[in-house]
């Protein structure tokens, strides 16, 4: 949506597109590095019908946050993280990636680019996102002669429309987001367009959205369309393990580490739809979602649901833990923050 930034209701946004003034774009071709990128005005892009990415679906995704801190400051969190998860990706799609650094350089120089977009502090965040394409043209199946790293961003407020009121989930037994050996593991845009329909059927029965079970045994939890899953039993906090059909959320992995500080035990393993059932507490991670408490959970045709009318206690805490250490509020011991 195109928006001045007079326009813009600070205190509800949510997670829709709304235009900012520049993009990143680098390209590379088949066989060579990634060198030099640019900024350009924020615009449309030009393709060839041919181009790989549009035909085969050669093409990955990024998504990373800038917080503006309560003194002004700009930080980001972890960025690295998803350079190297681009790069892991990349190797998977067969198509050259820019290294760690030059990622981390791309994003600085355009959140500072956008720098008016970024929300005031506590307000939400500006969403950034890297895409990478092949963008030469291929005709039989082959990877693209060329490829575009490119960076746009947006400032967003809340994922879900419930804010942070917890969501209400569907495990879904028919379709399966992802197979051994398969992309699941990497953030390909594929992997997203294919859960498009079992989650419109689940927003039509007014569900938030879809938790996917695997695909061998269909009794194993993976993850939810956009975000991770985590169950709490007790003292113990679970979630699936990653095997390659799970995507290795980096608010995921920043969670188990939280949760491990604060004294609960953590583990990575293959969890049953009966766990689930039985657990004491139940939410969502990633960038976008940040934490999202669970309320209920459709399974067969039977709901259970958690808590009595709010967010769990172990969601709350971990929420404020992840959230003021990304706005700058308490002391970064981990050294995740990027300044
Ligand atoms: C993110 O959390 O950044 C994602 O990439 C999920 C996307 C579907 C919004």
């Amino acid at each position: 949506m195109v928006l001045e930034l007079a326009d813009i209701d600070w205190d509800n946004l949510g997670f829709g597109f709304v235009s900012t003034d520049y993009m990143y774009i680098m390209k590379c071709s088949q066989g060579e590095n990634f060198s030099k990128g640019e900024l350009q005005r924020f615009g449309n892009i030009e393709l060839s019908p041919c181009a790989g990415i549009l035909n085969y679906g050669q093409g990955l995704f990024e998504g990373l946050k800038a917080h503006r801190k309560y003194d002004g400051n700009i930080l980001l969190f972890r960025p690295d993280e998803n350079a190297i998860r681009l790069r892991m990706g990349a190797e998977r799609m067969c198509m050259p990636s820019p290294t760690v650094e030059q990622f981390v350089e791309a994003v600085k120089e355009i959140v500072l680019a956008n720098e008016r977009w970024i929300p005031p502090s506590g307000k939400g965040s500006l969403y950034i996102r890297p895409l990478l394409m092949g963008s030469g043209a291929v005709l039989g199946l082959a990877p693209a002669t060329e490829y575009t790293f490119l960076i746009y961003v947006s400032p967003v407020g809340n994922y879900f429309k419930e804010g942070l009121a917890p969501i209400h989930l569907i495990v879904e037994t028919e379709m399966h987001r992802a197979t051994p050996g398969g992309t699941g593991g990497i953030k390909t845009i594929g992997n997203y367009a294919g859960v498009l329909k079992t989650q419109s059927a689940a927003k039509a029965k007014g569900f938030s959205d879809v938790l996917y079970l695997d695909s061998v045994h269909k009794r194993y939890l993976e993850e939810v369309s956009s975000c991770n899953i985590f169950v709490v039993k007790g003292n113990v906090i679970f979630t699936p393990a990653i095997k390659g059909t799970i995507l290795p959320g980096i608010t995921r992995k920043s969670i188990i580490d939280v949760a491990v500080s604060q004294g609960y035990q953590v583990e990575e393993r293959l969890i049953t739809v009966d766990e689930l059932l039985d657990a004491d507490e139940v939410f969502c991670t990633g960038t976008a979602v940040v934490i999202s408490p669970v309320g209920s959970i459709a399974y067969l045709g039977k709901r259970v649901s958690y808590g009595r009318d709010g967010v769990g206690l172990v969601s709350q805490q971990l929420y404020s833990a992840l959230t003021s250490l990304q706005m700058g509020l308490t002391e970064d011991k981990m050294n995740w923050i990027v300044a």
